[in-house]
């Protein structure tokens, strides 16, 4: 589904991830684990062809099905982003736009991709709100995103990124910004999420016990390369890497179970 084979990415030249890559099948979920500044939103942001001004993939390849991304002009890779690929932001709460309701943002999102009228695009937002388990679907739909908590604009967040049942979802610390109990609701939804749609899912977490909790496999950045990465049972269980230790060593533990 996704191979990304042995990419270097630079910013003005100067490479901050190097030889990076990954194969993952459908309904696989994937953990990018390391340290600020390890290049896992530039790993993501690569994928999707999203990189900042200055940024770009200079070796390598990242294939989506088999077709080259990086070889794809804007618009087909319009065609494929939001709707086959999405991402969930770092702070979904900042990629909404304040001045208008959480309603009118999505039907927009919603009928850029798929030509469908504002009431059938209503019920499609509405309906996804609701999957995410948020209490009040039409409520929210009414609200202006200030009068949402930074948990409930993540779910928006989410349902946004799962609307369209993405082939490939990239979530950047889709929790991070959040208390430990919102984070472990918000993981629980999207691995409902995932089971619902056979979605494979890049997560992007600092949190080691995040990552346990939800992925296949684990891979762990550190200065722009994969130090080590492979099965959950294999980096938690026997974790090879000095750093992975540490990592490890940081995530709390109850009856020596790792917990989110
Ligand atoms: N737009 C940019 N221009 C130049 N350098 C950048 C840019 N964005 C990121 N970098 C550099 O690339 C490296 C990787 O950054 P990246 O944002 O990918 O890290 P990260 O692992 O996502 O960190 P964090 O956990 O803090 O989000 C860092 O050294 C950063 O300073
Ligand atoms: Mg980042």
């Amino acid at each position: 589904m996704l191979k990304v084979d042995h990419i270097t990415v630079e910013y003005d030249g100067r490479p901050v991830v190097e030889d990076f890559s990954l194969e993952m099948g459908n309904g696989e979920i994937v953990s990018l684990v390391g340290e600020s500044g390890s290049g896992k939103t530039t790993v993501i942001r690569a994928i999707l062809g999203l990189l900042p001004e200055g940024g770009e993939v200079s070796k390598g390849d990242i294939l989506f099905e088999g077709r080259s991304l990086l070889g794809l002009n804007e618009t087909e890779l319009d065609a494929i982003r939001g709707r086959d690929i999405t991402m969930i932001f770092q702070d979904s709460g900042a990629m909404i736009d304040p001045t208008s309701t959480i309603g009118s943002q999505f039907i927009e999102y919603v009928r850029t991709h798929e030509k469908i009228g504002k009431e059938e695009a209503y019920k499609k937002a509405a309906a996804m709100l609701a999957a995410t388990r948020l209490p009040d679907a039409d409520n929210v739909m009414h609200s202006y995103p200030f009068q949402l908590s930074g948990g409930m604009r993540q779910r928006v967040g989410i349902a946004m990124g799962m609307v369209f049942h993405p082939k490939l979802l990239l979530a950047d610390e889709p929790t991070s910004a959040l208390d430990v109990t919102t984070q472990a609701q918000i993981i629980r939804q999207m691995m409902d999420m995932y089971r619902m749609s056979k979605t494979s899912i890049i997560i992007v977490t600092h949190n080691l016990g995040v990552a346990a909790y939800m992925s296949d496999k684990i891979l762990v950045m550190k200065n722009g390369r994969v130090v080590e990465q492979g099965d959950r049972e294999a980096i938690l269980h026997h974790p090879k890497n000095d750093y992975t230790i540490e990592l490890l060593d940081a995530i709390p533990t109850m009856d020596g179970e790792i917990y989110v």
